[in-house]
C-alpha cells in the first residue's frame, strides 16, 4: 500500500496516524476512568494509582506528539477526494467534526499537561524520569484548566461517536464501503 493518500483512499501513513490515535484515546478513557476511582491504596489490574496516573499523563503526552505529527501530515499531503457515497450535508458535517475532532485532539494534552504542572502534580515520564516544571504551581487557575481538559474528554466522547456512526451507517447499513478507505490491511 502506498505512503500516501491517493485520489480515492488514504495511505499507510494516515491510516497508521488514524489507528495508533485511536487505539491511545480508548487506552486514555479506560486508564483515566481507573486512576480516578482507585482510593489511595487501590489497585487493578495489579497496579496502583501512582502507575495509572504516569502511564495517563505519559500517553497523553506521546498523543500530542503524534496529532502534530497528523496536523503536519495532513497539511503537507492532498487528501483523497470526497468519498462518492457521502451527500453534500454528509460532506459538511464530516467537514465540521474531523476540524472539532483536531481542536479536542490538541486541546486535551495541553490542558492535561497544564492541570498537572500549574496543579504542582509534576509528571514522571512513564515513571522513569521527573519532567520539569516551566510555570511552576499555580492555584490561581489551575482548577479552570482541571474543568477544561474534562470537559473536553467528555466532548470527544459525543463527537468521536458521531464520527464513527456516521461511518459504520455508511458502512454496514448503507453498504457503501467507506470505512475501507481507513481501515488497515484493507486494499
Ligand atoms: C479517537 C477516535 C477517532 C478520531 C480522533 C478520529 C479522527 C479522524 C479524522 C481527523 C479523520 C480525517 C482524516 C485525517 O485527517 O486523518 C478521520 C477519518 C476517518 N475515520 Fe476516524 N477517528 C476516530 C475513530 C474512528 C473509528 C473508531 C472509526 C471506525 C468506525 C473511524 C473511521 C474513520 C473513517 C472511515 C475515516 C475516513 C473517512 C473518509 O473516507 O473520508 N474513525 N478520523
Ligand atoms: C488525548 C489525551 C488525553 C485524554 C483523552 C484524556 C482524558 C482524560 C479523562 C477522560 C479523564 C477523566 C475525567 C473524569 O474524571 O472522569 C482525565 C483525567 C485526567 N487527566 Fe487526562 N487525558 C489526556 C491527556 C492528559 C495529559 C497529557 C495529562 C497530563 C500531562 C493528563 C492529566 C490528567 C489528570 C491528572 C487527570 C485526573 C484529574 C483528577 O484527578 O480529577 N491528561 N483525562
Amino acid at each position: 500500500m502506498p505512503l500516501k493518500n491517493s485520489s480515492t483512499r488514504f495511505g499507510t501513513v494516515s491510516r497508521f496516524l488514524h489507528w495508533t490515535v485511536f487505539l491511545l484515546f480508548v487506552y486514555q478513557f479506560i486508564g483515566a476512568n481507573i486512576m480516578t476511582r482507585l482510593g489511595r491504596n487501590g489497585t487493578a489490574f495489579g497496579m496502583n494509582g501512582d502507575f495509572y496516573y504516569n502511564w495517563h499523563k505519559s500517553i497523553g503526552l506521546v498523543l500530542f506528539a503524534l496529532v502534530l505529527a497528523r496536523l503536519i501530515w495532513r497539511r503537507t499531503t492532498p487528501l483523497p477526494d470526497w468519498a462518492e457515497c457521502l451527500t453534500e450535508p454528509e460532506r459538511i458535517i464530516t467537514s465540521r467534526l474531523e476540524t472539532m475532532l483536531y481542536w479536542l485532539m490538541f486541546l486535551l494534552p495541553v490542558t492535561g499537561y497544564l492541570f498537572v504542572m500549574a496543579g504542582g502534580y509534576g509528571i514522571r515520564l512513564f515513571g522513569i524520569t521527573d519532567l520539569p516544571n516551566p510555570i511552576g504551581k499555580q492555584p490561581a487557575w489551575s482548577w479552570l484548566v482541571w474543568t477544561l481538559h474534562i470537559l473536553f474528554a467528555y466532548a470527544a466522547l459525543i463527537v468521536i461517536s458521531w464520527h464513527v456512526g456516521l461511518g459504520l451507517k455508511k458502512h454496514v447499513y448503507e453498504r457503501a464501503g467507506l470505512l475501507d478507505r481507513m481501515l488497515p490491511f484493507r486494499k
